[in-house]
């Protein structure tokens, strides 16, 4: 493990890489590490914020002289801000995973989409024999696994993280998953974690499990048996159920055999006339109650879910087909930023468990992405969505969405690229938006990233903190209460 030194960069030059007005920027590298480096505030911090975000995502988009091709292939950079006493802290790290040393040793063999190219490429796939093997370049979310800050991947392969982001180690199951969701839902009401994996064989299927808080295993809720794999990117629960939403973007695994495969990417195929599925399974008894096909739409991330007498509400974001997935890669990105790239709508399902229609209804008229609703409201009735709205040139906003009465309220800046916000309510709230909204910002005028901190129910900006450094745009994270 390299050696970090306390509030001072350890690698790298944290200076901007460009300074233009220019989103691009959050799809390059930021190599510098920080270790509890105090940010300057401006504006005041709330005192009774006290906890850390800790955010994942790609930090480098090159290393060993090769680059990745998707966004979702860069290391894995793990980034904490620290609140207490109205200040913030920031800790950022690159652990030093099995991926992250073979890619600095010029084997920049992504997961997703990038491969290695030519001889090098030939004679890995000889040296395999087969598919690549899973990548520990956990990059894409975090959780708290019995008591264990963890980072997460599509695969597998979970790496332990120590207070510093440091790695530990990996986090073994015994079960045989093929993949895994990145997103393991939390419930605060079961004080559970849940998701699921897929499992490749002769038959299919998706085996969705609980992680029951204390405990150190995935046990089993149900086994839903499937024709094809679908990539599917996270789940959704209610009280009584999980949802998997599953569009039509079929896995061909015989590809993955073609020694011209490039990764995952190029095993995807969007086949719309199969249409979205839907399967609701009873958490405890592992029943599937419900699995209809309705029109075709792509989603990665579902925003709640709840029972309403006996029909699962479910709240999505959809987009027309799975193009977004090529248009997140990085020659993509790098050509036309996020501007180009097509918009996600809010979309509420009403799914009768007695199977009658699905009925479909917009939310909100925007585009938006990365949608988080508070933990005490998850699978519950609720109000109010939180995301990054984006579907203006220049600038990525903030919306609040209140999906009861199909209103929204909006927060924008020109040269502001929002990342995910966490919605963090007040202790002893009785108000569901009574907190704030956590997002980091990358301020393309200053070419620095930004913390924000607004006010959750009017959205008026409280505080932002500058970084000393942009932060390469990342994916998802949590907020743990110092408790
Ligand atoms: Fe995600």
């Amino acid at each position: 493990m390299t050696a970090r030194w306390a509030n001072t960069h350890a690698h790298g030059d944290p200076k901007p890489a460009v300074s233009s007005d220019d989103a691009t920027l959050g799809f390059r590298s930021q190599t510098a590490e920080f270790v509890d480096e105090p940010l300057p505030v401006e504006g005041e911090i709330p005192s009774w914020l006290d906890g850390r975000l800790v955010r994942n995502g790609p930090g480098r988009f090159e290393a060993g002289g090769e680059r990745f091709t998707h966004w979702f292939d860069g290391l894995a950079m793990l980034r904490a801000f620290d609140f207490a006493d109205g200040r913030v802290r920031l800790t950022t790290a690159f652990p030093r995973t099995e991926a992250y040393r073979d890619a600095l040793d010029g084997d920049a063999s992504g997961q997703f989409a990038t491969d290695e190219t030519g001889l090098s490429k030939t004679l890995g796939w000889l040296r395999r024999l087969g598919p690549p093997e899973p990548t520990d370049n956990a990059n894409v979310h975090v959780a708290r696994i019995d008591g264990t800050l963890t980072a997460l991947t599509e695969v597998p392969r979970w790496v332990t993280l120590d207070d510093d982001l440091t790695a530990t180690g990996e986090l073994a199951f015994e079960d045989d998953l093929d993949t895994t969701t990145a997103h393991l839902t939390r419930d605060d009401h079961r004080d559970e974690l849940v998701g699921f994996g897929t499992s490749f064989g002769r038959t299919h299927s998706y085996e969705l499990f609980r992680i029951p808080d204390g405990q150190h295993r995935r046990e089993p809720i149900a086994s839903v048996a499937v024709d094809t794999p679908r990539y599917v990117h996270d789940c959704v629960t209610t009280r009584e159920h999980v949802v998997v939403v599953a569009p039509p973007l079929e896995i061909d695994l015989l590809r993955a055999l073609s020694p011209f495969t490039e990764g995952f990417f190029e095993m995807l195929s969007w086949n719309p006339d199969a249409g979205t599925r839907l399967f609701v399974v009873d958490r405890d008894s592992g029943a599937l109650i419900a699995s209809p096909t309705v029109d075709p739409f792509f989603t990665f991330h579902s925003v709640n879910a709840h029972l309403d007498g006996r029909a699962v509400v479910l709240d999505l974001v959809a987009f027309e087909d799975a193009a977004i997935v090529a248009d997140l890669s990085l020659d993509a990105l790098e050509r036309g930023g996020y501007d180009d790239a097509p918009q996600g709508r809010l979309v509420r399902l009403r799914v009768p468990l007695d199977g009658g229609d699905v009925t479909r209804s917009r939310r909100y008229d925007g585009g938006l992405e990365l949608p988080t609703v508070p933990r005490p409201v998850r699978g519950r009735p609720y109000r109010y969505a939180y995301a990054q709205a984006t579907d203006r040139t220049g600038a990525n906003g903030l919306v609040k969405v209140d999906v009861r009465r199909g209103r929204a309220r909006e927060w924008w800046e020109r040269g502001l690229y929002v990342e995910e916000p966490r919605m963090v309510q007040r202790p002893g709230a009785t108000r569901e938006d009574d907190g704030v909204v956590l997002a980091p910002a990358l301020d393309t005028t200053q070419s620095r990233t930004v913390l924000l901190v607004l006010d959750a129910r009017t959205l008026e900006e409280l505080a932002r903190a500058p970084l000393p450094h942009h932060l390469p745009f990342g994916f998802h994270g949590r907020f743990f209460d110092r408790s």
